[in-house]
């Protein structure tokens, strides 16, 4: 399948450096930053300058391969290469894809060591590894757009939380990509896009990109979810993930749950997009997946402008946990997967 999709590409390796669109500035900035070590790329990922579970996993690959460069022998090389993905595991908690990407980085790295590559074809394959997560994750992408793109027909409302798109992944999306081949096959997916409290990853990003397409794109704000619902305008709601438990409970950006909730009250379905990638069989529920709390100023004082009073108690969980019975489906790039979840995805991996 050939696309016309000629969205920003959020990582980008360059011979010798990382550059990474910095995410915290659009929509009103396109800047890339050169990266040189994992440091930089930990940096990176903390502070959401890259951001979305595959992009974050693609982007820590890539710092592995940074911060074990500078090696001069083979062992050394593969401690180092160990040491950093462990360090670069500890700069979010929730997305299973950095976990992923990184466990992924490490078994390579430990199998040219063991396979008598010399240290620089050692060195030259790890980046080839890094490439390939990000060139799989691309296709990955087409394919839930694919098989998404199935579920819906031409008019009909989608609303969508947070930004699962080509800015979040290496390209297309998860939850984005039908809107990107709807848009090539002249179907009309009329889109709401929720403005994503507190750090507006749906205006911010989703809007933006989904805009520069030349989508259907309306912004809203969360809280107005519900009366778009009970107006008639959504005919389904599609998100993205960080981690999808293996009886089907999904983490995703705060405000996922509530919006799962009233689709259900709506009788709308509510679609998972998940690469594989994204599905961690080790965790059993929702309950046992970490959420990250990030800092106070997010809310009290978000892009410059104090909106609360000093000193006042805050609670900012990036991410909330829907149970799976209020999850429709969960698209993966081998199929659409129903209930029972807990029998369905592990299917997935027999196959
Ligand atoms: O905090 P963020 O912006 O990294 O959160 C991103 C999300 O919640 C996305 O929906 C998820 O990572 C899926 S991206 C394909």
């Amino acid at each position: 399948m050939t696309t016309n999709y000629a969205g920003l590409q959020s990582v980008i390796w360059r011979e010798d450096r990382l550059d990474l669109l910095d995410q915290r500035l659009l929509p009103e900035e396109i800047v890339y930053l050169p990266l040189l070590t994992a440091e930089d790329v930990w940096e990176a990922i903390r502070h959401l300058k890259v951001r979305g579970a595959p992009a974050i996993g693609i982007s820590a690959a890539y710092g592995v391969v940074l911060g074990s460069r500078n090696e001069q022998s083979l062992d050394t090389w593969l401690a180092e290469a160990i040491k950093q993905a462990e360090y670069l595991a500890t700069s979010r908690p929730t997305a299973v894809n950095l976990f992923w990407a990184l466990d992924r980085m490490k078994a390579a790295a430990a199998d040219f060591a063991a396979n008598g590559l010399s240290l620089e074809e050692s060195k030259a394959a790890l980046l080839s590894e890094a490439f390939a997560i990000q060139s799989e994750d691309e296709e990955t992408n087409r394919m839930i757009g694919e098989h998404a793109l199935s579920l819906f027909k031409d008019d009909m409302g989608v609303l969508t939380h947070c930004n699962a798109g080509g800015l979040a992944t290496a390209k297309y999306g998860t939850a984005l990509a039908p809107f990107y081949l709807a848009l090539e096959r002249g179907i009309t997916l009329r889109v709401f896009a929720d403005e994503t409290r507190p750090v507006l990853q749906g205006a911010r990003l989703t809007a933006f990109e989904l805009q520069q397409a030349g989508v259907d794109v309306t912004l809203i704000c969360d809280n107005m979810a519900g009366m778009i619902m009970a107006k008639g305008w959504v005919d389904a709601v599609i998100v993205g993930t960080d981690r999808v438990a293996a009886n089907g409970d999904v983490a995703n950006k705060i405000g996922t749950y509530s919006v799962a909730v009233l689709a259900k009250a709506h009788g709308i379905p509510f679609y998972v997009a998940s690469p594989l990638s994204t599905i961690d069989l080790n965790t059993p529920t929702g309950s046992e997946i970490p959420i990250e709390e990030r800092s106070a100023e997010e809310i009290t004082e978000g892009f410059g402008k104090r909106t609360a009073p000093q000193g006042i108690k805050v609670y900012n969980p990036a991410f909330d946990v829907t149970p799976n019975e209020y999850v429709t489906a969960i698209i993966t790039e081998k199929g659409i997967v129903e209930a029972p979840y807990d029998v369905n995805l592990r299917k997935l991996f027999e196959s």
